[in-house]
């Protein structure tokens, strides 16, 4: 997989995603143009990047066949970006196959049955190596390159082997499953040796380290002791491999600026209005993820209608649903047994004036999106299975002082910070019931009191935090520690 290494680059600082940290725009006219992408991890790490002249690899977003002519590597606000090309066929297999249909429900408390194929595997593999490769002739002498998450976990050997002068960090954002599921995958050694190809693991969760650790155990046969973990290299010497958890976090900075903008405050109102002012607005705002237990949270909701603890006058339940990975089964499953039970629902119960669940299978900017988490009383963030959940972390800082109550599963990485929340099992359809009532019924100076002990974790762990800790500890945790043969 590795093959010949290509001469070094010159970026000091490099990191290697999936997709690149723009999005291609098609303005109406036809014409192109890159606009940076708004999610969390790019916003941290764009003021690194652009002071260390450092870059970013990932896919360009669109598949060969559709391009002109292949991407080349260019500069946008002052970040350089490396794409890597896919054809269709490697989408369907690469990331829809292997990443999305068997890592991710593997990885996700298999809630939906992981596919195993040994021609995904094949292309996986084939994949990441482009992405190695392509970061090996991007790094300068002695760079740092930082691989993130489960699509590019065979990244960290392969570019090892290219290059070993590199310090090579590795970010796992989604959870890493109980040994007992993780050993159904069929290339278990690879895979953890991919990962170990790393200086630095992070993870989000303490027992995402754990469990990780336990797999290299069993799987390998190798002890972390303090979590450090001695790999054998190919020339016999070996390496300290460190895992640790780096819970990610959001930019709080432009969530609470928004929050304080009069026009979105406006929005807020508007929509409350909109809504026909129901007494309690619930909130959910999820990818349309079989993982983010979107049902469990309707069923619930439905009950309470049908048990008349709820009424429409009373409660608005808003799910927005953005569309995601909508080539693969499960997620059309999903889309139409949702949209079969809100249409159930809301035939029921709705009335001339209101409706039980307002559905939207949109995304929308930002400043929408800080709008309705001010205008809603009760967020609801019931997932089976996830690595963090930034939602939870934006509602909060959107809400600062102002009240507001969080419902938050327990199996969402979030409630390792967010303690004052209401903690909910989803699975528990009573025990989710008594916390919406609960949350719904919550006196305002009770909600003021946790949601101001919340906002106060989030200010001093923001994402700049996260991405300072990781990149000082791989600093640290550098191949210093490597000792040779003869050592
Ligand atoms: C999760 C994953 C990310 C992924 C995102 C959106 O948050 O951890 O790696 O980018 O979902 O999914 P998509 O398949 O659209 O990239």
């Amino acid at each position: 997989l590795a093959g010949d290494p290509p001469p070094p680059g010159h970026s000091d600082l490099v990191v290697v995603a999936n997709r690149l940290a723009v999005d291609r725009v098609v303005e109406e006219d036809g014409t192109t143009s890159w606009r940076r992408s708004p999610g969390g991890l790019v916003t941290a790490l764009a003021p690194i990047m652009t002071r260390q002249e450092g870059a970013w690899v990932g896919w360009g977003g669109s598949p060969e066949e559709e391009l002109d002519e292949p991407l080349e590597p260019f500069t946008h606000e002052g970040m350089h970006l490396v794409p890597v090309s896919l054809t269709e066929r490697e989408l369907v297999e690469y990331y829809e196959g292997f990443s999305n249909s068997t890592l991710w429900p593997l990885y996700h408390d298999v809630i939906a049955r992981p596919d195993f194929h040994r021609q995904w595997w094949d292309t996986y593999q084939r994949v990441n190596a482009r992405f190695a490769h392509a970061a090996a002739a991007t790094a300068a002498k002695g760079a740092t390159v930082w691989v993130q998450d489960y699509q590019l976990q065979l990244v960290p050997r392969i570019l090892r082997r290219l290059r070993p002068d590199l310090r090579i960090g590795y970010f796992h954002h989604i959870p890493f499953p109980p040994v007992e599921i993780y050993a159904q995958l069929p290339w278990r050694r690879p895979v953890l040796e991919g990962l170990l190809g790393a200086d630095l693991i992070g993870f989000q969760r303490r027992s995402d380290v754990s469990n990780f650790q336990g797999a290299v155990r069993r799987i390998l046969g190798s002890s972390f002791r303090s979590n450090t973990v001695q790999v054998k290299e190919h020339d016999g010497g070996a390496r300290t491999v460190g895992a640790a958890a780096f819970p990610i976090s959001i930019d709080v900075d432009t969530i609470t600026d928004l929050s304080q903008n009069p026009d979105i405050q406006a929005r807020a109102r508007q929509i409350r209005e909109e809504l026909g002012n129901p007494s309690t607005i619930l909130l959910g705002v999820d990818r349309l993820d079989y993982t983010k237990g979107i049902r469990h949270r309707i069923k619930a909701f439905s009950e309470l209608l049908e048990d008349g603890r709820l009424s429409v006058e009373d409660a608005c339940l808003v799910q927005v649903a953005s569309p995601s990975r909508e080539g693969v089964d499960s997620y059309k499953e999903l889309r139409d047994e949702i949209e079969l039970s809100v249409g159930r629902v809301n035939g029921t119960y709705d009335t001339m004036g209101h409706t039980a669940i307002r559905y939207l299978h949109h995304s929308y900017p930002v400043e929408e999106m800080v709008a309705l988490y001010l205008a809603a009383d009760v967020m609801l963030v019931t997932a089976l299975r996830d690595g963090m959940n930034l939602v939870a972390k934006e509602y909060v800082a959107a809400r600062g002082g102002w009240g507001g109550v969080l419902v938050l599963s327990e199996f969402a990485g979030a409630a390792d910070q967010l303690r004052k929340a209401l903690l909910v099992n989803p699975h528990d359809i009573d025990g989710l019931k008594e916390a919406i009532m609960e949350a719904t019924e919550m006196s305002a100076g009770e909600a003021t009191k946790r949601m101001k002990s919340m906002h106060r974790q989030l200010i001093t762990h923001d994402v700049n935090k996260w991405s300072r800790d990781f990149l000082d500890r791989l600093g640290g945790a550098v191949s210093a520690e490597r000792s040779g043969p003869d050592d």
